[in-house]
Protein backbone atom coordinates (compact mmCIF):
# COMPACT_ATOMS: atom_id res chain seq x y z
CA UNK A 1 0.00 0.00 0.00
CA UNK A 2 1.73 3.61 -0.85
CA UNK A 3 2.17 6.30 1.83
CA UNK A 4 -0.60 8.14 0.56
CA UNK A 5 -3.39 5.68 1.13
CA UNK A 6 -2.00 5.02 4.22
CA UNK A 7 -1.67 7.99 5.30
CA UNK A 8 -5.37 8.68 4.64
CA UNK A 9 -6.77 5.03 5.95
CA UNK A 10 -9.69 5.36 8.18
CA UNK A 11 -10.97 2.45 10.40
CA UNK A 12 -14.39 2.04 12.26
CA UNK A 13 -15.53 4.43 14.66
CA UNK A 14 -17.81 6.28 16.90
CA UNK A 15 -16.57 9.69 16.76
CA UNK A 16 -19.18 11.87 15.14
CA UNK A 17 -17.22 13.65 12.55
CA UNK A 18 -17.85 12.62 9.29
CA UNK A 19 -15.67 10.46 7.29
CA UNK A 20 -15.19 12.55 4.77
CA UNK A 21 -13.75 15.53 6.73
CA UNK A 22 -11.96 13.00 8.96
CA UNK A 23 -9.96 11.55 5.84
CA UNK A 24 -8.72 15.22 4.75
CA UNK A 25 -7.62 15.74 8.64
CA UNK A 26 -5.67 12.34 8.72
CA UNK A 27 -3.32 13.33 5.88
CA UNK A 28 -2.85 17.08 7.38
CA UNK A 29 -1.98 15.39 10.87
CA UNK A 30 0.21 12.62 9.21
CA UNK A 31 2.00 15.48 7.42
CA UNK A 32 2.55 16.81 10.26
CA UNK A 33 3.33 14.11 12.53
CA UNK A 34 6.58 13.52 9.90
CA UNK A 35 7.17 17.02 10.20
CA UNK A 36 7.81 17.30 14.20
CA UNK A 37 9.50 14.09 14.01
CA UNK A 38 11.69 15.14 11.84
CA UNK A 39 12.19 18.64 14.06
CA UNK A 40 12.75 16.44 16.67
CA UNK A 41 15.96 14.61 15.55
CA UNK A 42 17.26 18.05 13.51
CA UNK A 43 16.97 19.60 17.22
CA UNK A 44 18.57 16.47 18.86
CA UNK A 45 21.46 16.49 16.39
CA UNK A 46 22.05 20.23 17.19
CA UNK A 47 22.06 19.60 20.83
CA UNK A 48 24.96 16.75 20.66
CA UNK A 49 26.95 18.54 17.90
CA UNK A 50 27.12 22.36 19.14
CA UNK A 51 30.59 24.04 19.59
CA UNK A 52 31.63 27.21 21.02
CA UNK A 53 31.74 29.59 23.53
CA UNK A 54 27.37 29.27 23.91
CA UNK A 55 28.13 25.53 23.90
CA UNK A 56 26.03 24.61 27.34
CA UNK A 57 23.53 27.29 27.29
CA UNK A 58 22.42 26.23 23.80
CA UNK A 59 22.78 22.34 24.65
CA UNK A 60 20.74 22.98 27.46
CA UNK A 61 17.98 25.00 24.92
CA UNK A 62 18.32 22.59 22.12
CA UNK A 63 17.60 19.75 24.57
CA UNK A 64 14.53 21.44 26.58
CA UNK A 65 13.00 22.13 22.59
CA UNK A 66 13.48 18.37 21.55
CA UNK A 67 11.44 17.58 24.67
CA UNK A 68 8.87 19.63 23.28
CA UNK A 69 8.52 18.18 20.51
CA UNK A 70 8.62 15.09 21.67
CA UNK A 71 5.23 15.82 23.20
CA UNK A 72 3.73 16.88 20.10
CA UNK A 73 4.92 13.77 18.08
CA UNK A 74 3.03 12.13 20.40
CA UNK A 75 -0.15 14.41 20.50
CA UNK A 76 -0.19 14.82 16.69
CA UNK A 77 0.23 11.16 16.25
CA UNK A 78 -2.24 10.40 18.97
CA UNK A 79 -5.05 12.37 17.40
CA UNK A 80 -4.49 10.52 13.93
CA UNK A 81 -6.03 7.20 15.67
CA UNK A 82 -8.21 9.12 18.01
CA UNK A 83 -9.91 9.93 14.49
CA UNK A 84 -9.99 6.51 13.17
CA UNK A 85 -6.45 7.33 11.21
CA UNK A 86 -3.65 4.68 10.54
CA UNK A 87 -0.32 6.91 12.29
CA UNK A 88 2.65 7.12 10.32
CA UNK A 89 5.19 7.32 12.90
CA UNK A 90 8.46 5.50 12.23
CA UNK A 91 11.55 7.65 11.35
CA UNK A 92 11.68 6.13 8.02
CA UNK A 93 7.94 7.86 7.14
CA UNK A 94 9.27 11.07 8.63
CA UNK A 95 12.15 11.20 6.39
CA UNK A 96 9.41 10.38 3.42
CA UNK A 97 7.09 13.09 4.32
CA UNK A 98 8.55 15.56 6.26
CA UNK A 99 8.53 19.62 4.83
CA UNK A 100 11.57 20.09 5.95
CA UNK A 101 15.09 20.08 4.44
CA UNK A 102 17.67 17.71 6.00
CA UNK A 103 19.70 19.52 8.44
CA UNK A 104 23.35 20.39 7.51
CA UNK A 105 26.02 18.54 8.32
CA UNK A 106 28.85 20.72 8.25
CA UNK A 107 28.04 23.52 10.52
CA UNK A 108 29.72 23.91 14.08
CA UNK A 109 29.75 27.12 16.05
CA UNK A 110 26.36 27.91 18.20
CA UNK A 111 24.96 30.31 15.86
CA UNK A 112 25.02 28.00 12.88
CA UNK A 113 23.29 25.64 15.10
CA UNK A 114 20.63 28.76 15.94
CA UNK A 115 20.44 30.00 12.29
CA UNK A 116 20.17 26.05 11.13
CA UNK A 117 17.15 25.26 13.27
CA UNK A 118 15.76 29.12 12.81
CA UNK A 119 15.21 28.20 9.22
CA UNK A 120 13.37 25.18 10.09
CA UNK A 121 11.32 26.26 12.47
CA UNK A 122 10.28 29.17 10.10
CA UNK A 123 8.29 27.21 7.96
CA UNK A 124 7.07 24.68 10.34
CA UNK A 125 5.41 27.67 12.12
CA UNK A 126 3.83 28.50 9.02
CA UNK A 127 2.64 25.09 7.95
CA UNK A 128 0.65 24.61 11.90
CA UNK A 129 -0.76 28.27 11.45
CA UNK A 130 -2.37 27.00 7.63
CA UNK A 131 -3.32 23.71 9.75
CA UNK A 132 -5.39 25.69 11.72
CA UNK A 133 -7.31 27.21 9.11
CA UNK A 134 -7.31 23.61 7.60
CA UNK A 135 -8.96 22.41 10.19
CA UNK A 136 -11.33 24.80 11.17
CA UNK A 137 -12.91 24.50 7.86
CA UNK A 138 -13.30 20.83 8.01
CA UNK A 139 -15.36 21.34 10.94
CA UNK A 140 -12.99 19.99 13.66
CA UNK A 141 -12.41 22.03 16.26
CA UNK A 142 -10.59 20.34 18.46
CA UNK A 143 -7.65 19.54 15.88
CA UNK A 144 -7.67 23.15 15.13
CA UNK A 145 -6.98 23.74 18.81
CA UNK A 146 -4.83 21.43 19.36
CA UNK A 147 -2.59 22.82 15.87
CA UNK A 148 -2.60 26.70 17.97
CA UNK A 149 -1.56 25.29 21.17
CA UNK A 150 1.40 23.74 19.45
CA UNK A 151 1.34 26.91 16.83
CA UNK A 152 1.83 29.57 20.13
CA UNK A 153 5.10 27.55 21.65
CA UNK A 154 6.16 26.94 18.23
CA UNK A 155 6.28 30.88 17.52
CA UNK A 156 7.57 31.09 21.18
CA UNK A 157 10.46 28.95 20.04
CA UNK A 158 11.14 30.76 16.99
CA UNK A 159 11.40 34.17 18.67
CA UNK A 160 14.17 32.23 21.49
CA UNK A 161 16.10 31.32 18.25
CA UNK A 162 15.99 34.47 16.51
CA UNK A 163 16.55 36.30 19.58
CA UNK A 164 20.02 34.79 19.35
CA UNK A 165 20.39 36.53 15.73
CA UNK A 166 18.77 40.21 15.42
CA UNK A 167 21.36 42.05 17.49
CA UNK A 168 24.20 40.74 14.94
CA UNK A 169 21.69 41.56 12.06
CA UNK A 170 21.15 45.10 13.18
CA UNK A 171 24.71 45.84 14.26
CA UNK A 172 25.17 44.42 10.65
CA UNK A 173 22.80 46.76 9.28
CA UNK A 174 24.68 49.88 11.36
CA UNK A 175 27.54 48.95 9.90
CA UNK A 176 25.93 48.46 6.47
CA UNK A 177 27.10 44.82 6.69
CA UNK A 178 30.73 46.18 6.98
CA UNK A 179 31.57 46.52 3.08
CA UNK A 180 29.19 49.97 2.95
CA UNK A 181 27.66 49.63 -0.26
CA UNK A 182 25.25 46.62 0.62
CA UNK A 183 26.77 44.01 -1.12
CA UNK A 184 26.05 40.70 0.24
CA UNK A 185 23.50 41.49 2.86
CA UNK A 186 21.62 38.75 3.54
CA UNK A 187 18.01 38.09 2.70
CA UNK A 188 17.46 38.39 6.52
CA UNK A 189 19.52 41.49 7.29
CA UNK A 190 17.97 43.50 4.50
CA UNK A 191 14.36 43.25 5.83
CA UNK A 192 15.96 44.54 9.24
CA UNK A 193 16.72 47.37 7.20
CA UNK A 194 12.82 47.70 6.01
CA UNK A 195 11.87 47.36 9.34
CA UNK A 196 14.36 49.86 11.03
CA UNK A 197 13.85 51.96 7.76
CA UNK A 198 9.66 52.01 8.49
FE1 LIG B 1 21.42 14.94 26.00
Amino acid sequence: MSDNNLSSRLYPTRIDIPAEARSQIVVILNKTLAATSDLKTQVKQAHWNVKGTDFYQLHELFDEIAGELEEYVDMFAERVTALGGYAMGTARMAAANSILPEYPTDILAGMEHVTALADRFAPYAKHLREAIDKTDELGDLDTADLYTEVSRTIDKRLWFLDAHLQAAEVTNTENGNGNGNGNGVSATTKTQQTVLAG
